[in-house]
């Protein structure tokens, strides 16, 4: 062995690390604080804040990334990274796979990543929790994973979506309920549009002469108004009135939800994040397609796009399902009694066998506003006001202080329904390095981390950045 890849194997101070590989100490404190490189103690273990002098990188790791800085990857993989968290090869319909693409939703995790977890650390009939739950990535997984799980969102909305993925269907009738409502809404738009012979059935209260200007009484919101080219408004308030006529009334919302969103008069190229409505008919240039693209001047094209596949999704899943009960609790996870709301399920009286959730990140969603359309097109009452850490309270140092408030009391109100050795996963892009306080407030202790890099979220911009997934354990 040579005397350089002896010291590879070493801890070493930033002088000696930054002498060794030609760069200055504060270049190396720079990849440590940008989370590159981690940071040991003198005997090699792991440390988050190190004590005067004690402070040791590892040249091995050291080398690594900067080998990847040589060859301009950096950015997407580097040090610390665990080989197995990137999912950078899995392709988009995994990704993606039965019904996680019921409804497009900002700041969902991927299926793999909780598939891993759950399948390492818990087993069969166990109890998930996800306090944070979002769309119901979580319940999904564990129930087709045997487990029992319970998730809790301050969105009505998003309690909507998780109930509509994890709910149990008579296959057949969901699949002709979607397609009926489908074919009654082209229907109508053969009507609107007089572009052939429509074979609309009215119900006995309609009638025909004064249908669109029924239809368009029943719409109180501008934003609908404004948001949507008028075609698209009707033929979605159309679908709207023919809701309470079904039996699956939820999943025929998701179907429309999806439609509408997609029906916007928005760029395709910002569909998470629009700013303005486009004018109707106006073609603009459309960065995603490098094209002159036209704004949708309908609601149907997607409702077609949709409903088959809704109705296919739902079979997948049915296919995979498990017996095992998924609660969806409509709540603020700092004051819910979770006691209470399990009462008439059987996981009754039960602890749960641990927690994996992703909470929002400070100031970077604002969870509500993202389905503004649904909320507007529902309307679901609103608890904006009750979100941690959205968008609009910024990143500032009193944001974060109230964010960590915030997150510490969701745990301190889940912790004693838990078992004592339960694991606790909590998946989070930690840039203020505030996680540990969070643990330390709470009542938990960190016992392990794993670094990922996040290139591709299902919903997320292209910026790649890193995430850890804790995993804590309750300070007994
Ligand atoms: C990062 S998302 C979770 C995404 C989820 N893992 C998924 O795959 O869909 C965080 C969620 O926390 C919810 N949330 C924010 N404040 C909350 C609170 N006080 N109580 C319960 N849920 C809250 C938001 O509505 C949002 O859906």
């Amino acid at each position: 062995m040579t005397d350089i890849e002896t010291r590879d194997q070493e801890l070493v101070s930033l002088d000696e690390a930054a002498n060794l590989v030609g760069k200055t100490p504060h270049n190396i404190r720079d990849y440590i604080q940008r989370g590159r490189i981690a940071k040991f103690n003198e005997n090699g273990e792991r440390i988050y804040r190190a004590k005067n002098g004690e402070l040791r990188v590892s040249m091995k790791e050291l080398r690594t990334f900067l080998s990847l800085i040589d060859q301009g990857l950096e950015k997407h993989h580097h040090a610390g990274l665990h080989p197995e968290l990137g999912f950078h090869s899995l392709p988009e319909y995994k990704r993606t796979k039965h019904v996680h693409r019921l409804h497009p939703y900002l700041g969902k995790f991927i299926p793999q990543l909780v598939e891993w977890f759950l399948g390492r650390y818990f087993k069969e009939d166990d109890i998930i929790l996800d306090p944070f739950m979002g769309s119901g990535t979580t319940l999904v997984q564990s129930n087709e994973m045997k487990m029992h799980s319970i998730g809790i969102d301050i969105s009505p909305f998003n309690c909507l979506i998780a109930n509509v993925k994890t709910s149990n269907y008579n296959i057949e009738k969901a699949r002709s309920e979607i397609l009926e409502v489908e074919y009654r809404v082209t229907q109508y738009s053969k009507y609107l549009t007089k572009s052939d012979e429509a074979d609309l059935i009215l119900f006995p209260e309609e009638r025909m002469e004064n249908l669109n200007s029924s239809l368009l009484h029943e719409c109180e919101s501008e934003y609908l108004k404004t948001w949507f080219a008028p075609r698209a408004l009707l033929e979605m308030l159309y679908y709207r009135r023919l809701i309470p006529h079904y039996y699956y009334k939820d999943l025929l919302r998701v179907v429309l939800s999806r439609a509408v969103r997609s029906s916007r008069l928005i760029p395709h190229y910002d569909l998470a994040t629009p700013k303005a409505p486009l004018p109707v008919g106006e073609i603009y240039w459309c960065r995603k397609h490098n094209r002159n693209c036209t704004p949708i001047d309908n609601c149907l094209t997607k409702i077609h796009a949709y409903s088959e596949d809704t109705a296919r999704r739902l079979e997948q899943f049915n296919e995979l399902r498990s017996d095992k009960v998924v609660t969806v609790i409509q709540a603020d996870s700092r004051y819910v009694n979770l006691a209470e709301k399990t009462e008439d399920t059987v996981i009754k009286g039960r602890l749960i066998d641990g927690i994996f959730t992703s909470p929002p990140y400070v100031g970077q969603i604002d969870y509500h506003d993202q389905h503004n359309y649904a909320y507007e097109l529902f309307g679901f009452p609103r608890n904006d006001n009750l979100e941690i850490g959205p968008k609009k309270k910024g990143k500032s140092r009193q944001a974060q202080s109230d964010y960590i408030d915030g997150i510490v009391a969701v745990f301190k109100n889940a912790l004693p329904f838990l078992k004592n050795e339960a694991n606790i996963f909590i998946v989070a892009n930690d840039r203020f390095q505030i996680y540990p306080e969070i643990a330390k407030k709470s009542g938990m202790k960190i016992v392990d981390q794993f670094l990922r890099a996040v290139t591709k979220r299902t919903e997320q911009g292209d910026n790649p950045y890193q995430e850890t997934i804790f995993l804590m354990r309750k300070e007994n």
